[in-house]
């Protein structure tokens, strides 16, 4: 009996959900017995479901998860499980997928930029009301696909406001978001259509800095002042960081402190706070475990890589925790060295520079397990030069960050 379900690259919004397969103890349990020469994804649903536990427990306002972090059901369910009750959602696929999986949920659609059958199909078919837009060109859409002109009954529309470029390390800023002028011309026109009128920004993801939430905030209550309308919702964005080698954070309150005060100089009692975090709420829930096909010098080619689950190591050079697993070889070097990676495409942009740190003797046929994968990793998958499948199991250990400590050592030697 396999252990572990395949799947392809594609396959978590195609809306079938089956369950993961069996769940084992570790995911050494599933290399002992299967050796996988495929990628295999391990989660940690509890992982995730403490994690949203967490955030909602702390966080002072409406938690919406932003699926696109990891869209795998059995992520979902457990952040579900965990009390998430609102989804952030940027396509037509993503809501379906959780519509179909909750009929119940609030699914807010918080994509600037929207094609005008997915603005029809999320209002008519799926019930969401609350959309974003950065634009007058996107008001009359939204106003002409959900038929909601001058109704004052259920259409939430929330002005995404840009940002300077902060201190975040995957900067969003360029992309999406109204000028301050921009923002209050646009919340004034938005006003007689909307039951909920709200503005909402994005710091950029894995933002290490506190401050940036506190600038943001500035530049809202900016806003407020200039558009001189009521305003129902202040959403503050994903972005919350976690630790990655080299890469620490400080606490989670740290970040919510700035956002309480921040929100609190606002002086909008009757206000909602949102938060859309992602990467927070999963990251500790998902890894891999990927084989070595080739050793050259301190380098591993192994069988996943940038245009897989390892997209954020290759150009943004993203370390990861790892650790070697080796059933029934002999017991590895305790000496560590940094080795990069190459991934199994024959691009040559398929390269990992790391450091990664391993035992010395690391070799072809040895897997390796690599942590803190469970957002923004799975998802990411393509199917280029046929390196689509992977396979997928739950696993009951605590996440891996096991190495954390030691390549923080490492890396300030
Ligand atoms: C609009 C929006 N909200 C939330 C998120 C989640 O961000 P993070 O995973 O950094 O928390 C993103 C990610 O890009 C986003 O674009």
């Amino acid at each position: 009996m396999n252990l572990s379900r395949i799947r392809a690259a594609v396959t978590p919004l195609a809306r079938r959900f089956p369950a993961v397969g069996a769940s084992l103890p570790t995911a050494e349990a599933l290399i002992a017995r299967e050796r996988p020469e495929e990628p295999v994804h391990c989660l940690r649903p509890a992982a995730a479901a403490a994690a949203a536990r967490d955030f909602i427990a702390s966080f002072g306002g409406t938690v919406l998860y932003a699926v696109k972090c990891n869209p795998e059901p059995a992520m979902l369910r457990a952040l579900r499980a965990g009390g998430v009750e609102h989804f952030d959602c940027a396509s037509i696929s993503e809501i379906a997928l959780v519509r179909q999986m909750f009929p119940e949920a609030a699914i807010h659609f918080m994509h600037p930029i929207k094609a005008r059958g997915a603005i029809r199909a999320a209002w008519a078919q799926h019930g969401v009301r609350d959309f974003v837009l950065d634009s007058t060109e996107e008001l009359a859409k939204i106003l002409a696909e959900t038929g909601a002109v001058g109704m004052n009954g259920a259409l939430g529309l929330i002005v995404r406001l840009a940002l300077p470029k902060g201190g975040a390390v995957l900067d969003l800023s360029g992309k999406f978001g109204a000028s301050a002028e921009q923002a209050a011309r646009l919340l004034r026109a938005a006003r007689p259509h909307a039951a909920r009128l709200g503005i909402s920004f994005h710091v950029g993801s894995q933002c290490l800095d506190p401050l940036a939430w506190r600038a943001a905030l500035d530049e809202v209550a900016e806003v407020v002042r200039r558009a001189s309308v009521a305003i129902e919702v202040i959403d503050v964005g994903g972005g919350f960081p976690v630790a990655y080698p080299g890469m620490e954070p400080v606490p989670l309150g740290a970040y919510l402190a700035e956002i309480e005060e921040g929100f609190e100089r606002l002086g909008l009692p009757d206000a909602e706070l949102w938060a859309e975090p992602g990467r927070a709420l999963v990251a500790g829930a998902g890894s891999v475990v990927v084989q070595v096909q080739h050793r050259r010098g301190e380098a591993l080619y192994i069988n996943d890589g940038v245009f897989g689950s390892l997209a954020d190591a290759g150009v943004l050079g993203f370390r990861y925790p790892v650790r070697l697993i080796r059933p029934g070889g002999p017991e590895p070097s305790r000496q560590e060295i940094g080795f990069s990676f190459f991934g199994p495409t024959c691009d040559s942009a398929d390269a990992m520079r790391g450091p990664f740190f391993l035992p010395a003797d690391a070799a072809e046929g040895d897997w390796i397990e690599i942590g803190q994968l469970g957002a923004y990793g799975a998802c990411l998958r393509t199917g280029f030069n046929g390196f689509d499948r992977a396979r997928l199991v739950e696993v009951q250990d605590a996440p891996f960050v096991a190495s954390l400590g030691y390549t923080r050592a490492a890396l300030a030697a």
